[in-house]
């Protein structure tokens, strides 16, 4: 069992997703965002606040509540987090727009690099006592021509059966369920886990108090998080969710899509199994 001490607060895991961001910035090239193009988006985006004020006949106390929440946000680390959950979906949705083969979703702030690599065919990292009903993804990573892809990267991530990611909760190991699969000469996979459960985005910190002030929830669906690599293509990052998942429909994140569900079934022997192939085009 978990302790409630034990548990993450949002601002442990906003200053952890802080860090790892911070420290991802480092490595990758940011923006270059020529001035004309700076002007016209920040003017879009104020435009949009004005616009709700103006609509929503705004009040000073209002707009000083604001101004408190935003700073309380930055305090608390938890940018990453409501950047994630709020606007990453749509910049998603963007890209997606000139990308084929497997459909992508939001990253989220919880990827971590260089975890372990493992073969095609492995069990994900995961502590003696782990919870929850096993699971197996098998499948195949190929071109958009259908190659099969030999020696492409299944780079996977996900919740515990608490909704707990590790590098991201105290009490969940470094390196819990994360790892590397590399498929095989015909570029075949198969991953051995448990069902991780919805994930609840911490809710004892500002984020969630503008979830519960808006009446809102503050769950997303039980998923998987997939990022697909191989050499000479453009990566996909995505998101596998659960047939008859419960928040399906009401993601918080907006980050779901009918082609990422999957439905296993039990093999007879308490496992669910599904399958999932990947497609990656040329770039
Ligand atoms: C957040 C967490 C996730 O696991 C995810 O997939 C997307 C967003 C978050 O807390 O911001
Ligand atoms: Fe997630």
């Amino acid at each position: 069992m978990t302790s409630l001490q034990e548990s993450p607060t949002a601002a442990g895991s906003g200053a952890n997703a802080s860090e790892n961001f911070k420290a991802a910035a480092a490595n990758q090239d940011l923006a270059d965002t020529p001035p004309e193009r700076v002007a016209a988006i920040v003017t879009a985006v104020l435009k949009g606040v004005h616009t709700a004020i103006e609509e929503y006949d705004v009040t000073y106390p209002e707009f000083q509540a604001a101004k408190a929440w935003l700073m309380a946000v930055g305090e608390g680390g938890e940018w990453p987090l409501f950047m994630d959950v709020f606007v990453e979906h749509a910049v998603e949705a963007q890209v997606a727009r000139s990308q084929h083969g497997t459909k992508g979703s939001i990253l989220g702030p919880y990827f971590l690099p260089d975890q372990v690599r493992l073969p095609a065919r492995a069990g994900l990292p995961r502590r003696a006592d782990e919870q929850g009903t096993p699971l197996a993804l098998s499948g195949q990573v190929r071109d958009v021509n259908g190659t099969p892809l030999a020696g492409a990267e299944v780079d996977i991530w996900h919740a515990d059966a608490d909704g707990y990611y590790s590098g991201f909760a105290p009490h969940v190991p470094d390196g819990n369920l994360r790892g590397i699969f590399v498929t095989d000469d015909e570029g075949r996979f198969e991953i051995s886990t448990i069902q991780p459960a919805p994930y609840q985005i911490p809710h004892d910190g500002p984020t969630g108090q503008l979830i519960e002030a808006s009446g809102w929830h503050p769950w997303r669906p039980a998923h998987l998080h997939i990022q697909v690599r191989a050499e000479g293509h453009r990566p996909v990052t995505t998101q596998i969710y659960f047939a008859g998942g419960e928040y399906l429909e009401s993601d918080v994140a907006e980050a779901t899509k009918p082609e990422l569900v999957i439905d296993p079934q039990d093999d007879g022997t308490g496992v669910r199994r599904s399958t999932y192939d990947f497609e990656l085009e040329s770039d």
